[in-house]
């Protein structure tokens, strides 16, 4: 996709009426993925954010075709407790970002980003936002970096599948200083990541390192 076409794309509020071809696009993105990577979600789970369960936006082309979407999900997922794994309080407002696919013909341009800094934007002020990615996916989780969210842990979720669980707040993204004691992401294996999520690194992107683990006495509270 070229700048032009980046410029051209039509960015709005999807509604019920888009329910088909929201989950057409979705179904067509999963043929290159599996299960492990991206969650495989049912027409209903599209029906019931549409309906009200939280807000979905696209983006189309010049054409009217849909390029592109992001799930804005009002609360966690069903049965969860993302406030006790990520030391929220109780009461803590809580949305999600709950999946996104861009068609194949406009990868490669950052559009994740923009559906995250659009859903960020759209979020309530002050809510706590978490999103979900699988380590084998690193399209969406360098997009959540690079949007200020942050690594916080390792899980098995989704029936059993492994996912960094990422976090952040509504507003503007805290920014991060260079920390001397960071580690690479590369370098550490997802268990080695794992022992240091549950010490209370986090994963950041940085801009003179890229990826990296920061320590806990610079990552805050
Ligand atoms: C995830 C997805 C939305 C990202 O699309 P996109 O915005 O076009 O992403 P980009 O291709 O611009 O990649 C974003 C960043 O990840 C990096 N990246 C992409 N694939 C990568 C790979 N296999 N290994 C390492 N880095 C990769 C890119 O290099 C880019 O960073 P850069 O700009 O610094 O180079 C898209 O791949 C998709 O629809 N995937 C299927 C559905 C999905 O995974 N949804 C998210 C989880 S629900």
């Amino acid at each position: 996709m070229s700048a032009d076409a980046f410029a051209r794309l039509r960015w709005s509020r999807l509604g019920p009426q888009d329910r088909d071809r929201i989950f057409e696009l979705h179904l067509r993105v999963l043929r290159d993925m599996s299960p492990d990577q991206v969650r495989p979600e049912s027409l209903e789970f599209f029906e019931a954010l549409l309906d009200g369960a939280g807000r979905i936006i696209g983006a189309c082309d010049p054409d009217g075709g849909l390029v592109a979407y992001g799930v804005l999900q009002d609360g966690p997922d069903p049965g969860t407790r993302p406030d006790l794994w990520l030391d929220w309080p109780s009461d803590a407002r809580i949305q999600k970002l709950a999946g996104s696919s861009v068609a194949q013909a406009y990868r490669g341009q950052r559009l994740q980003c923009e559906l995250i800094r659009r859903r960020v934007a759209l979020a309530d002020p002050g809510a706590y936002l978490y999103a979900t990615a699988a380590p084998s996916n690193p399209a969406s989780w360098h997009s959540l970096l690079y949007e200020g969210f942050e690594i916080r842990r390792l899980r098995r979720v989704y029936q059993d599948s492994l996912r960094y669980l990422l976090a952040r707040r509504a507003g503007p993204p805290i920014v991060s200083a260079d920390a001397d004691a960071s580690r690479p992401m590369d370098a550490l294996s997802l268990d080695a990541q794992d022992r240091l999520l549950s010490q209370g690194w986090r994963g950041r992107f940085l801009a003179r390192t890229g990826a990296v683990f920061v320590p806990p006495e610079v990552a805050g509270p």
